[in-house]
């Protein structure tokens, strides 16, 4: 523990080191397109934030005020952040007609997760069975959660979480199905040879047992080391090019080639900031929640063309997407990546720091 007080202490430094360049760092602008497709910009629906603590787990949830019968988002944190550290992203998939509903599953003194993957899965697994009896309770009058169209999501190891929850991994069964699953740069432990259980990646192509339409969207810059000391945040091998590769069609798959692994968060939320990229935030959460939007509509909604004009051409998004595309068929072959991984000595693994995957702070 010794070894993981003096990172945190590293990190912290690091992070302020950061923090000051990022004010110095020069801004990398999209020319503004004559049309922006609407699902990049904020819906028209007005939206209201509901703290909720009589479920098995403190929830965040942002809703339509509007009459009606919506969709359900249910997302997962990543490693140590607040369910509340994305109120602008969900804020964004809210005010198109969706309702979305984030839970605490475990919590991080010291930026420790006390909880193992395992248990998180079981809390999310109690979690999503809750909703079907808590959530209409919960929401603003007239206002009611669809749960035969409810979407999975997650960030870093909520991504995974999310995974796994579709794959069956929770030892609590799910009582309600997922239609639609989508990572936000999910993130499975530090390297190929040191994983989180549950271990859900094979390193086989295509090999998910997955029915459902699924959208991996990741950080271009995940992968990067700070200063080359510091542990990427999002390392190669266990990062969302795996977890693309080993989904089936339908699958999308975008990269936000220009920034970091936590600038899906809000402004002023910093956790793990060695992990950001230098452009302002903002375009990013709109390009993320743009997709994400576009995705639930085509599926829930059936209006395809926006998710279908983002994939055929990813340059419609406020960042820079490579790759962005969508693969409607089983029939059509995925696209080669080439190897997507390598094969790490991992000293932390040696000292037995990973099982379960709680002790540490890397875990993302
Ligand atoms: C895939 O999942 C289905 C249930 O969703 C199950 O019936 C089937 O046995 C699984 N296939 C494999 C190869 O595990
Ligand atoms: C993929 O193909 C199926 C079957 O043709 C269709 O129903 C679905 O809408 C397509 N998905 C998208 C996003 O176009």
């Amino acid at each position: 523990m010794a070894t993981a007080t003096a990172t945190v202490t590293l990190s912290i430094t690091l992070s302020a080191m950061l923090l000051a360049m990022a004010s110095l760092s020069s801004e990398v602008v999209k020319p503004v397109l004559a049309e922006q497709l609407p699902v990049f910009e904020a819906g028209d629906i007005s939206t209201k934030r509901i703290s909720v603590d009589t479920s098995p787990k403190p929830l965040f949830i942002i809703s339509p005020t509007v009459e009606g019968n919506y969709p359900v988002f249910l997302f997962f944190p990543g490693t140590c952040s607040s369910n509340s550290a994305y109120s602008r992203l969900f804020n964004h998939i809210a005010s198109h007609g969706y309702i979305v509903v984030a839970p605490q599953l475990y919590t991080c003194p010291d930026i420790i997760p006390t909880t193992s993957e395992n248990d998180e899965l079981n809390h999310a697994a109690e979690t999503a069975n809750w909703l079907l009896s808590g959530l209409d309770a919960a929401l603003p009058d007239n206002v009611k959660g669809n749960l035969q169209q409810l979407a999975v999501s997650g960030h870093s190891r909520g991504g995974k979480a999310a995974f796994a929850l579709a794959l069956g991994y929770s030892n609590v069964p799910l009582q309600v199905p997922i239609s639609i699953l989508v990572g936000v740069d999910p993130v499975a432990g530090w390297s190929k040879g040191c994983r989180c259980n549950p271990k859900i990646l094979t390193y086989v192509p295509n090999s998910f047992n997955l029915s459902i339409p699924v959208t991996v969207i990741g950080s271009g810059l995940g992968d990067q080391k700070f200063f080359n000391i510091i542990h990427p945040c999002a390392p190669s091998g266990v990062n969302h090019k795996e977890f693309y590769s080993e989904s089936k069609p339908p699958i999308g798959y975008f990269v936000a080639t220009e920034y970091g692994h936590m600038d899906i968060l809000d402004d002023h939320e910093r956790i793990f900031n060695f992990c950001n990229g230098n452009n302002h935030r903002d375009p990013l959460r709109r390009t993320v929640g743009g997709i994400i939007v576009a995705f639930l509509n085509g599926y829930f909604r059936f209006e395809t063309k926006d998710y279908l004009t983002i994939a055929n051409d990813p340059t419609v998004a406020p960042v820079d997407l490579n790759p962005g595309f969508f693969i409607n068929e089983t029939q059509e072959s995925l696209v080669k990546l080439g190897d997507s991984y390598s094969f790490k000595f991992d000293l932390f693994c040696i000292l037995d720091w990973v099982p379960g995957c709680h002790s540490n702070i890397v875990y993302m």
